[in-house]
């Protein structure tokens, strides 16, 4: 088999090639006197490489079959084009159809709305928009990775299913081997006859199995899915999405919210570096104000503001909110984006919360009423970032089990980690979707992930 070359590759050769190979779709076809044109993606890159051919060219009578969306193989000669708006073009010799695409390929439009292209999740990859979407999805991945790993972290596979029926960050949703109808047939359900002989659900924070391994390796994270049945049905909420969950020890929370900016500045200069094209895409159609966003991000002091002068500010504003800001109550995504869009006009941290609207595992503060955790506000999106400092003294995280009603023999194997040789230690989770719609202007979380599950939307 030949080796086909990637037309990313070609389009930044340095000198005309011959004999080279590509595979990829058909985008457009036109049909001149003696020539036709095809444009040709094949995912490498936004771009297309256009392909050149005469009635010499070898299957040159299958051309008709070249239609917008079809596979096609084609060999020829990397030649300098005559066309504007591109340099390559390839001198075709040989055009194989490798699949067809009838009349019926719902993508023969050049634009669609994002509506109608969530209906065809499984083809919306193909258009330019998904195609630099899931393409910057794939290397901020990466960066994700090359950014703890170049730290010393160690990456942890946290697991899906979980034994325990609170994590402590949101609804769960349950896993089952029993037919819900043969409970409903026969009246009656034990645990003990499910799969693993109680309770399991999908997880919703990789955090509490993230935090055993930080007591060990002292600087770790995950990245996984994580699963939240909450019936928001919202533009920012999704039932599975991917969360990166740095642990580190011996930290408190500045620590932890120094590396979160860290950790948010780097993913940025490196969109900004490795995905230009792709990123030009998103600030030309979808956000002209996509640029001044991310140069805002890099170049202003994220800034940290206690919970208490949150509510201040917010109850100082004059505006007219929905929801009413009082301290005590959580902050609502009108509050969220006042603060970072209005107020501040950049990126916030929000720290320490009132204890009772957060979660078990936040260490208490000094004063009774607080806990040392953090949210990190962000223009656009509103919270992109939870974390903590954990509560890593036993009796006071005994104590607080009790208080919330939970059983601390469920979470024996927590208590565990600060009977023998706790330390102090801290934590973030980051929703990698709320970061993709942050830098890519898209304000609908449906649109930054390959196949989205949200309240009765489950396609495949
Ligand atoms: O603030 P959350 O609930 O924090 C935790 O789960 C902690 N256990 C993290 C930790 O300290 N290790 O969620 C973290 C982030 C949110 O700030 C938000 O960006 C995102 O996860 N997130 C969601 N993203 C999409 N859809 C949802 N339903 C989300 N819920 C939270
Ligand atoms: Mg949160």
């Amino acid at each position: 088999m030949r080796k086909q070359t990637p037309i990313a590759e070609l389009l930044r050769a340095t000198e005309a090639t011959s004999d080279i190979e590509i595979a990829g779709w058909v985008r457009t076809r036109r049909d001149a006197k003696e020539f036709s044109f095809l444009e040709l993606n094949d995912g490498s890159c936004l771009a297309n490489l256009q392909a050149v051919l005469d009635s010499a060219c070898q299957g040159f009578d299958s051309i008709r079959d070249a239609t917008t969306g079809s596979a096609v193989r084609i060999r020829g000669d990397l030649v300098t084009s005559l066309g504007k708006g591109q340099r390559w073009e390839v001198r075709t010799t040989h055009l194989e159809i490798v699949g067809r695409c009838p009349e019926d390929y719902p993508l023969q439009k050049k634009r669609h709305g994002d509506e109608f292209l969530r209906t065809i999740a499984h083809l919306r990859s193909r258009t330019n928009k998904f195609g630099a979407m899931f393409r910057i999805r794939s290397r901020l991945s990466y960066a994700v990775h090359q950014f703890f790993q170049d730290r010393g972290f160690h990456y942890i596979h946290t697991p899906i299913v979980t034994g325990l029926d609170c994590e402590g960050a949101g609804e769960m949703f349950r896993v089952s081997t029993i037919d819900p109808h043969t409970i409903a047939t026969q009246g009656k359900f034990t645990y003990a006859d499910d799969f693993f002989g109680k309770a399991a659900h999908l997880t919703v924070s990789g955090q509490l199995a993230v935090e055993t391994y930080c007591l060990a390796l002292s600087k770790v994270y995950t990245f996984g899915p994580t699963f939240r049945s909450e019936n928001s049905n919202t533009s920012r909420h999704a039932a599975e999405f991917w969360m990166i969950e740095p642990e580190i020890a011996f930290a408190d929370l500045d620590d932890d919210m120094r590396l979160a900016e860290e950790f948010v500045r780097y993913l940025v200069a490196f969109l900004r570096s490795d995905c230009r094209d792709d990123l030009a895409l998103f600030n030309q159609f979808v956000d002209p104000e996509l640029e001044q966003r991310l140069d805002n991000i890099q170049n202003s002091e994220f800034v940290r503001l206690s919970y208490t002068d949150a509510i201040d500010i917010l109850l100082k504003s004059n505006v007219v909110f929905e929801f009413a800001p009082r301290w005590g109550a959580d902050l609502q995504s009108e509050h969220e984006r006042y603060l970072a869009e209005q107020h501040f006009k950049g990126p916030v941290f929000v720290h320490d919360w009132p204890t009772e609207i957060k979660a078990f595992y936040m260490r208490n503060n000094d004063d009774g009423r607080t806990v040392a955790a953090m949210d990190l506000l962000m223009p656009k999106v509103g919270e992109l970032i939870g974390g903590s400092q954990r509560e890593e003294r036993l009796e006071t995280l005994q104590a607080r089990l009790l208080a919330l009603g939970f059983r601390p023999e469920d979470y024996w194997w927590y208590l565990d980690t600060r009977r023998f040789g706790t330390a102090p230690h801290a934590g973030f989770g980051l929703g990698f979707e709320r970061f993709l719609m942050l830098v890519t202007g898209v304000s609908n979380i449906r649109d930054v992930i390959p196949f989205p599950r949200t309240p009765n939307n489950l396609e495949f």
